[in-house]
């Protein structure tokens, strides 16, 4: 996760940053563009912990250039990615051309998918960036099919103006949405960063009751 010290918000509140003008290097951070085949192989095994055994239907909300939903896609998931970002988008379709993936454009906190289900939804360093993300949470689990879960990956970045969102708050939103909350460190794992990382990141999968 980049600096994004720069886009106006901390713990609380929505940051205003431009998706669009960072699309470009997004992918140079190495758990952006997984490029580093440590890092890639990294991400894939957790994401193969956290999503269903069996492939199914993922929507990934904020899915910017497409990384995860490519190893999601490779682990035989069909993917519906949702983004605000049309620049952001175009390089995800690049990355997924062939596949069973389709991207949309659109909010991630009401995204744009009608009446379909999905079996897991995956949203990785976006619900920070949201100005609700109470109510986000509530709207994602009326989007999951029976048996389906949220995969939530973030974390507090920096140290000077720190943004994100703690773990602790985060399972304290999703108290009154999920049954079953598992929180899972990724700080100390440095194969997921390409580097040593001293802030916290961490993921949580959820399973609504
Ligand atoms: C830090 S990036 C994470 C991208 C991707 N999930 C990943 O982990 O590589 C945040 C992404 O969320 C998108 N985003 C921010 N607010 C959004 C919103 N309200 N609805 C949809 N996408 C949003 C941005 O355009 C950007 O692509």
């Amino acid at each position: 996760m980049g600096d994004y010290s720069d886009g106006a918000s901390t713990l609380s509140g929505a940051p205003d940053i431009d998706w669009d003008a960072r699309a470009a290097v997004f992918d140079d951070e190495p758990d952006h563009g997984l490029r580093d085949p440590e890092v890639r192989r990294a991400w894939a095994a957790r994401l193969r912990s956290w999503l269903p055994e069996r492939p199914g239907d993922l929507l990934d909300l904020g899915c910017g250039t497409g990384s995860l939903s490519l190893l999601a896609s490779g682990q035989g998931h069909r993917v519906t990615g949702v983004d605000l970002s049309p620049a952001m988008l175009r390089q995800a379709r690049a990355k997924l051309a062939g596949r069973d993936a389709v991207f949309l454009t659109g909010d991630a906190a009401a995204p744009p998918v009608g009446g379909q289900r999905f079996d897991a939804v995956l949203v990785r360093h976006v619900l920070w960036a949201l100005p609700d993300s109470a109510r986000a949470l509530r709207h994602w689990r009326e989007l999951l099919r029976p048996g389906g879960r949220l995969v939530l990956v973030e974390g507090v970045w920096g140290t000077v103006a720190p943004v994100g969102i703690p773990a602790g708050r985060l399972t304290a939103l999703l108290a009154p949405v999920a049954g079953q909350v598992r929180v899972e460190r990724l700080s100390d794992d440095p194969a997921l960063w390409g580097r040593e990382v001293a802030d916290e990141r961490y993921a949580v999968v959820a399973t609504p009751g």
